[in-house]
């Protein structure tokens, strides 16, 4: 039996990704916890669900929590775009990651860059705000495997008095030999791919407007 489990209800759930689910912390509304979104395994075969599913479902975890770690010991300071992660857990809804919930100004739940595109939102100082963050990407070590406008919220620095764009997902090598953190030069062509990739969408979408 497991201590200190967490009980989650679909009255705490706010989100819900690719992979998984994310809920509200039940004794701390400023965290979130994250559980592997089980049911679209429901139709994947025995063999599946008993090989696989622990395999992807520790990748998943370990992948982007791996990269958090190293990147306090790599560039420290300047890895201030990256969601703060802060433990794990038990959860009836299984392993848990819990990090910092990420908010407006106005203490909702900070919205994402599709959000932002999709309401036409980006104006000059979303756009200023979103090439910091781009830049950022380039000048650190950070790994991204997964640069898509839902892995990128907005969210208000209380002690900078600003809005920032923060990375909450996709960190970390996703391939099975870790190309991007053997070779320099890989990562730096994979980020500078992504990052080209989010400003061509930005463009048009300001073109549309
Ligand atoms: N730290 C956070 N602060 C605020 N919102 C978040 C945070 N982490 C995730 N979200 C919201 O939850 C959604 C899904 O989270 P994500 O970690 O990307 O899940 P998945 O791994 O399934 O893609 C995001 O698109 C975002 O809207
Ligand atoms: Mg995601």
């Amino acid at each position: 039996m497991v201590h200190n489990m967490i009980s989650l209800s679909s009255e705490n759930k706010l989100f819900s990704g690719g992979y998984r689910d994310v809920y509200q912390h039940p004794l701390d509304e400023k965290l979130l916890i994250k559980v592997m979104n089980t049911s679209r395994w429901e139709r994947k075969s025995r063999f599946q669900k008993k090989y696989l599913y622990h395999y992807f479902f520790t990748k998943v975890f370990v992948r982007e929590t791996a990269e958090y770690i190293r990147l306090q010991f790599r560039d420290n300071l300047e890895s201030d775009f990256i969601q703060s992660i802060i433990g794990f857990c038990h959860t009836n809804l299984g392993f848990g990651l819990i990090v910092k919930a990420e908010l407006s100004q106005t203490g909702e739940y900070a919205k994402t860059l599709q959000h932002l595109v999709d309401t036409k939102q980006i104006n000059s100082e979303v756009n200023h705000h979103l090439k910091i963050l781009l830049e950022k990407i380039l000048a650190t070590s950070v790994i991204i495997s997964d640069l898509n406008l839902k892995n990128i919220v907005y969210a208000y620095n209380r002690n900078d008095k600003s809005y920032q764009f923060i990375l909450i997902d996709g960190i970390g090598d996703k391939t099975f030999i870790p190309v991007q953190n053997i070779f320099p030069f890989i990562r730096k062509y994979c980020k500078s791919k992504y990052t080209r990739k989010i400003k061509e969408i930005i463009n048009q979408s300001d073109a549309n407007t």
